[in-house]
């Protein structure tokens, strides 16, 4: 499909629909045993952090339907929904770009993922950091996505700079008050981001404690509603949410308040009281967020005794689990709307030619699914392969140097198979370039790592860069939260609720043609084993536990070194992206250096220069 043309690719992709959905070339899904959502007076479908995925995972049967088959499933969800007389809604709390081609490979970027993503009906929809970090992604928000859904997207705390007038106003509406289809249920609902400072100049990040006090919040709390609705680009364990609930819960002591959160990339829920739930959909578009209400909901029902129940359900998006949760098949479930969107997304992938190959991976390389250092970690393969050869100053090249990498500019694992165009902006989607100071002393250089992989802050004063952990990815916060994991002493991390797959309490019912209850269980394949608060069935479909192995901060790769004897000094070189941190470690162990001394290292985004490493080193095909 590569190389066919655009006109062509639409007219192929319509076609393959037919039989199966999600994007041509994508592997088939397997069935397994499932545990059924379940529905209350007010549903949710809740997608977060898609990270431009919009096109599923190519290379993981299991995530591989596409936004398409999305708008097919919400179309059959919301059918559902109209005939039983209660509602569903779609919500998005926001990274919607960055880390996946079909976002990051056009120029500019974004030019056909507006149009496909706003083919989805999102009835509540805000901003994450991704949008606000580049100027012009702030400016593609306030140009078309804000506009391409109008009333339904939120922002409580987030302003927009006009470029030429300079004026200051709201991204969008702080707030949105409205009635549910079919049941009138009256809801007010809330757009938040997390307290961001990495934003561009273009953006104003309200801190959330501040915009609670503000008279446009007071009243908005105030008004007469049957549920509260706050979305968020927020961890659902971070302060902010915790902030809002209280605010909230204050003036109303009785109304069922839910929440739904983002940006830790993990799938958890919490109920900070029993009138409230917290829903958090992790990541790439591997997981469809689902939440039901039930029991009384209108106010004039409202009363001490009467407490609503809630229901979580984490959909692997797989197009098979779609099949189960909306009782079709290949046939009868894609809608035609939604082969429409993934024709869209197939012309889109072709055009940017997505999956033109750098090279063959010969395996597969883990971010935190093997241990680091090892043979299977993409670290320890960035460290003692990558960086040698690609952190080479020409006019430098016969100077020693220390060469930092943080492992959160690394977003994905590489599957064995063609490392592609597409796979370059999954795997690194960042512009950071690598920076240097010259002529450290080797003494101070090499402490440098260990500050950086400190957990917590170098040093705690007000001009100090963030937390440590900001340099690595996101899933890496919430390791010591222990939601998910538990880590024992080598710092391996393992869900251990393998017993419970096997006791399932969920009626397990196998999916595929030829299965019926009589045979051997059905094979499990590995995937998200989830803990929350509220137990261990949550997701969707039963699977095997994943490993998780906790990964430092940063890595570090020692260059042009003399074989014997430490050299007096190195050019110390690293991302740019952590100069704060980098500049703070130097000023703890007593070396004062000015951003102005940092110098660009060597020509090129480190994803070029890991893509031009693969296109040199790995096979050119498979
Ligand atoms: C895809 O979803 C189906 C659910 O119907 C499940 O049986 C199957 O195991 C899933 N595939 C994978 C690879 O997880
Ligand atoms: C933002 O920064 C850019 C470049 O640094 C500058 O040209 C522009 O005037 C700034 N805009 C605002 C609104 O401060
Ligand atoms: C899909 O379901 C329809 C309607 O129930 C049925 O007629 C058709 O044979 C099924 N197709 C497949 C591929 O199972
Ligand atoms: C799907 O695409 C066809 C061809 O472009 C168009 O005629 C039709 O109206 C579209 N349908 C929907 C529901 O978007
Ligand atoms: C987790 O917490 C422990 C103890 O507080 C600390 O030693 C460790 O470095 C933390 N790990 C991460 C990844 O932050």
């Amino acid at each position: 499909m590569a190389s066919t043309a655009v006109v062509l690719g639409i007219a192929l992709g319509a076609f393959a629909r037919i039989a199966a959905a999600a994007q041509p070339g994508a592997a088939e899904p397997v069935p397994a045993p499932m545990r059924d959502l379940v529905w209350g007076k007010l549903n949710f479908l809740h997608t977060t952090d898609t990270h431009g995925w919009h096109g599923g995972h190519l290379q993981e049967p299991q995530y591989s339907a596409d936004w398409g088959d999305y708008v097919s499933f919400a179309q059959h969800m919301r059918a559902r929904a109209h005939k039983d007389g209660v509602d569903l809604l779609l919500v998005d709390t926001g990274d919607r770009v960055e880390g996946n081609g079909l976002y990051d490979a056009s120029t500019p970027k974004g030019k056909y993922y507006y149009d496909i993503y706003r083919q989805q009906d999102v009835d509540i929809i805000c901003t994450g950091n991704h949008e606000l970090y580049v100027a012009s992604t702030a400016d593609g928000e306030h140009l078309y996505t804000v506009p391409n859904f109008k009333t339904n997207y939120i922002a409580s705390n987030l302003d927009y700079i006009d470029p030429r007038s300079g004026e200051r106003m709201p991204m969008a509406q702080r707030y949105r008050k409205f009635q549910t289809k079919n049941q009138k249920l009256d809801i007010v609902a809330f757009g938040f981001l997390f307290d961001f400072i990495g934003n561009a100049n273009n953006t104003v990040v309200q801190p959330v404690k501040e915009t609670v006090k503000e008279q446009w919040f007071q009243e908005a709390i105030m008004e007469e509603t049957d549920v509260f609705v706050v979305i968020g680009h927020v961890g659902v364990r971070m302060p902010e949410f915790q902030i809002i609930f209280r605010a909230i819960r204050k003036q109303n002591p009785l109304t069922p308040i839910v929440f739904f959160g983002g940006h830790v990339h993990i799938r958890d829920a919490v109920a900070y009281d029993a009138r409230s739930f917290a829903v958090a959909s992790g990541r790439y578009f591997e997981t469809i967020g689902w939440m039901s209400v039930d029991g009384e909901l209108e106010r004039a029902a409202r009363s001490e005794d009467a407490r609503p129940s809630f229901h979580r359900r984490y959909i692997d998006n797989n197009l098979s689990g779609l099949h189960h949760h909306t009782g079709l098949n290949a046939t009868t479930f894609p809608t035609e709307h939604g082969r429409n969107v993934s024709a869209m997304i197939t012309s889109s992938r072709t055009a940017l030619d997505l999956d033109y190959a750098f090279g063959c991976a010969p395996k597969t390389l883990w971010m935190s699914r093997s241990p680091y250092p090892g043979k299977d970690s993409i670290y320890s393969w960035i460290e003692t392969e990558v960086l040698p050869d690609v952190a080479v100053n020409p006019d430098r090249r016969h100077l020693p140097r220390l060469a930092i990498v943080n492992t959160g500019a690394i977003r994905f694992d590489i599957f064995q198979g063609p490392f592609t165009r597409d796979t370059t902006y999954i795997v690194s989607p960042f512009l950071s370039t690598m920076a240097y100071l010259p002529d450290v002393p080797y003494a101070m250089a090499r402490k440098v790592i260990k500050l950086l992989n400190n957990a917590g802050k170098i040093a705690s004063s007000s001009s100090a860069p963030p937390d440590n952990r900001f340099m690595a990815n996101p899933e890496q916060l919430a390791v010591n939260e222990s939601i998910i994991i538990t880590v024992n002493e080598e710092g391996v991390a393992s869900d251990d609720d393998a017993a419970d797959l096997t006791g399932d309490p969920a009626p397990q019912k196998p999916l595929g043609e030829g299965t019926n209850a009589d045979q051997r269980p059905p094979r499990l394949t590995e995937g998200y084993t989830t803990r929350d608060d509220i137990g261990t069935d949550g997701d969707d479909t039963v699977h095997l536990p994943v490993n998780f192995y906790v990964v430092p901060n940063c890595i570090q790769a020692e260059v042009g070194f003399p074989s014997d004897g430490e050299p007096e000094t190195v050019d110390l070189v690293f991302m740019d992206f952590i100069t704060p941190w980098v500049l703070m470690a130097l000023s703890f162990l007593g070396g004062e250096y000015g951003r102005e001394e940092v110098q660009l290292y060597v020509d090129g985004t480190f994803t070029e220069l890991m893509a031009g490493w693969i296109e040199k080193n790995w096979p050119k095909r498979c």
